[in-house]
């Protein structure tokens, strides 16, 4: 949802801006733009452009550029009004000029108001209206109590970088419910959505709390509360470098990701590791804790709630502990029966995910144990939940997830693992078994990337499909889900996830020769079932690929194509089977022609609701 970025500093900085949005564009790319202060009239000059930061540069090479050392950009998920030249931020005029992340919810009424008061808007964009709330404020000396007025009269979530042409190289930063980090670099400063996009630069940043006003300026960085008290803050240094967030040789992001889950898993497990046994304590998660939950509720949106669907069938197969698997949107809105004695999970790659966030608060005052499951961090989940336990997937830029899902659903196997050996429902010797088991599958995930050009060949034949299939039963089916929602969200083939056992309850129907159906049988019990789903969609017609295991015996005619996995415990095998699954959906989008990386329509983190 829009990424902003902020330079000041002795570089020219249009180029960091650039470079800064580059790394950001995951999060939109709508339309893309930036403002300088010129560095003869000290003048804010911008110049933005609708589409990709491409033709922002193209923009900026006709229009002779933008010389300064101090300026502001934007790449944008538009939310209010479309994807356009004029409502492509920045957004001001010769006084403030500001680029935005988030939504202004009550931007109507400022609108009217500051219309009432003689304000002209040219853009649809809710952003507009706080750059002329900011200029209706400011007095002409003291940007501080400007912005102070204004967050008191915005309701929303926004991350602002704001110039005062007035005080010319100084930038003004604000944020709530939007992340926004500050870069400190060797006399030079930054303010970015993300850490990537300063990381060419310097791992060294500061987290902004909800409120908090930064002012960068050629002396350093100062920070403000909401009442205009100064405050220190205490400098994070970025556990990753500017190479693990690039693409390192692939062509996209999304494959690279895909690659990187072995050592994902790795960084993700073994830390949760002590003499074999699952141990959570340096996250603070005690087994008195583990012991006293009652219910869990998982709440996430999209892949991360595919991730919780795989955590459900495990916690509840193996501790028999009761779990709830909501999506965010709907949990929120639907009045949930909590009690202190529950414990809310929230699932986020991004930790930033507004529904999911409102989730997290919504459990915290009913009073419920919360947990972030969280690969960013100091994100907005991560700081807000009880207790976080961190993925460690390293920064996911495609816009596809893959690798965070791959260590979300690790995380829920040692957690399954650890609740079961508290509640007693499996003994010591099992759970260093399965722990030993998770520790082998990074090994095995490498065997299986080897048929990365099987899985080409799968998409090339289904990518002339308008509509698919995936079907399953149980874990299978929870795989289906992540399947199904990778292809579309990539290829833009319509694909829909059935229960195996379901389908002949009104969607079998659909099925024809122009119908593929992809089928997932990796749980032996059930194989023989989901066998029989197959062939009842083989014998009308529909092209079936099948995805199973190596050691299972499967007849000639039973799948156009068959994709053999190695084995490993049938609990385990969604970490496995997943991998042709992401890897079907990337081939069939490149084979498709599409932007893999940043598919139309979606952003990476989406911060509104
Ligand atoms: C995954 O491929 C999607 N882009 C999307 O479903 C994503 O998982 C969802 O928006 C949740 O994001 P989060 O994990 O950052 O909360
Ligand atoms: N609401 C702003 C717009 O539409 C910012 C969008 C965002 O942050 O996603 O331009």
């Amino acid at each position: 949802m829009c990424g902003i970025v902020g330079y000041i500093g002795k570089k020219e900085c249009t180029e960091v801006l650039l470079n800064g949005l580059s790394k950001l564009e995951y999060r939109g790319y709508d339309s893309a733009g930036i403002a300088v202060f010129d560095s003869k009239s000290k003048d804010i000059k911008t110049i933005k452009a609708k589409g990709r930061l491409k033709d922002l540069n193209d923009k900026l090479k006709t229009e002779g550029g933008l010389k300064g050392n101090c300026g502001i950009g934007h790449t944008r998920w538009a939310t209010h009004g479309e994807p356009s030249d004029i409502n492509s931020h920045p957004h001001g005029n010769a006084r403030v000029t500001i680029v935005h992340n988030g939504i202004i919810e009550n931007y109507k009424k400022l609108k009217e108001f500051l219309e009432s008061q003689g304000y002209v808007f040219e853009s649809q964009t809710d952003t507009e209206t706080v750059a002329k709330l900011l200029d209706y404020y400011y007095d002409g000396k003291d940007p501080l109590e400007c912005i102070k007025e204004v967050i008191n009269e915005i309701e929303g979530s926004y991350a602002l970088g704001i110039l005062f042409k007035d005080f010319p190289d100084t930038i003004y930063a604000v944020r709530k419910d939007s992340p926004l980090i500050v870069g400190k670099g060797e006399n030079e400063s930054f303010i970015a959505s993300d850490v990537p996009a300063i990381l060419k630069y310097t791992k060294d940043y500061y987290l902004l709390d909800e409120d908090e006003i930064a002012v960068l300026d050629s002396s350093g960085v100062r920070f403000f509360t909401k009442f205009g008290k100064q405050i220190d803050k205490e400098v994070l240094t970025a556990d990753f470098d500017e190479e693990s967030a690039a693409k390192g040789g692939f062509e996209h992001y999304m494959l690279k990701e895909i690659y990187e889950q072995p050592n994902a898993i790795k960084m993700t497990v073994t830390p949760r590791i002590s003499n074999g046994m699952p141990d959570f304590s340096e996250s603070g998660l005690t087994d008195e804790m583990l012991n006293g939950y009652k219910r869990i509720f998982i709440i996430a949106c999209g892949t991360a709630m595919h991730a919780a669907t795989v955590g459900k069938y495990v916690i509840e197969r193996l501790a028999r502990v009761p779990v709830t698997v909501d999506l965010a949107s709907e949990f929120r809105y639907r009045n949930p029966i909590l009690s202190k004695q529950d414990l809310v999970i929230l699932v986020s790659q991004s930790g930033e995910t507004a529904d999911t966030l409102a989730a997290l608060r919504l459990a915290k005052n009913v009073g419920a144990a919360t947990m972030g499951i969280v690969n960013v961090k100091g994100s907005s989940i991560a700081r807000e939940s009880d207790i976080v336990l961190y993925t460690h997937a390293g920064p996911e830029i495609s816009v596809a997830s893959t690798k965070a899902y791959m260590v979300q659903i690790a995380m829920f196997y040692l957690l399954a693992f650890k609740l079961a050996f508290i509640k007693k429902t499996i003994s010591k010797d099992e759970c260093k078994r399965l722990v030993s088991v998770i520790c082998k599958v990074p090994e095995i995930i490498e065997k299986v990337l080897e048929l990365s050009d099987t899985c080409s060949y799968v998409a090339s034949k289904l990518i002339s499909s308008e509509n698919l299939l995936y079907i399953g039963r149980g874990l299978d089916y929870a795989l289906s889900m992540e399947g199904s929602l990778k292809l579309k969200e990539i290829s833009y083939i319509h694909s829909e996830a059935y229960a195996a056992g379901e389908l002949k309850h009104g969607t079998i129907s659909l099925v024809t020769e122009q119908m593929p159906v992809v089928a997932v049988a990796t749980q032996r019990e059930l194989f023989d079932k989901t066998m029989s789903n197959i062939k009842e969609v083989k014998s009308r017609g529909a092209k079936v690929v099948l995805i199973t295991h190596k050691c299972m015996s499967v007849d000639e005619e039973a799948a156009d194509y068959v994709i053999k996995l190695p084995t490993v415990d049938d609990m385990l095998m969604p970490m496995i089977a997943i991998v042709p699954l992401q890897l079907i959906a990337y081939y069939s989008s490149v084979l498709r022609g599409n932007d893999v990386d940043k598919p139309r329509n979606l952003a990476k983190s989406v911060t509104v609701e």
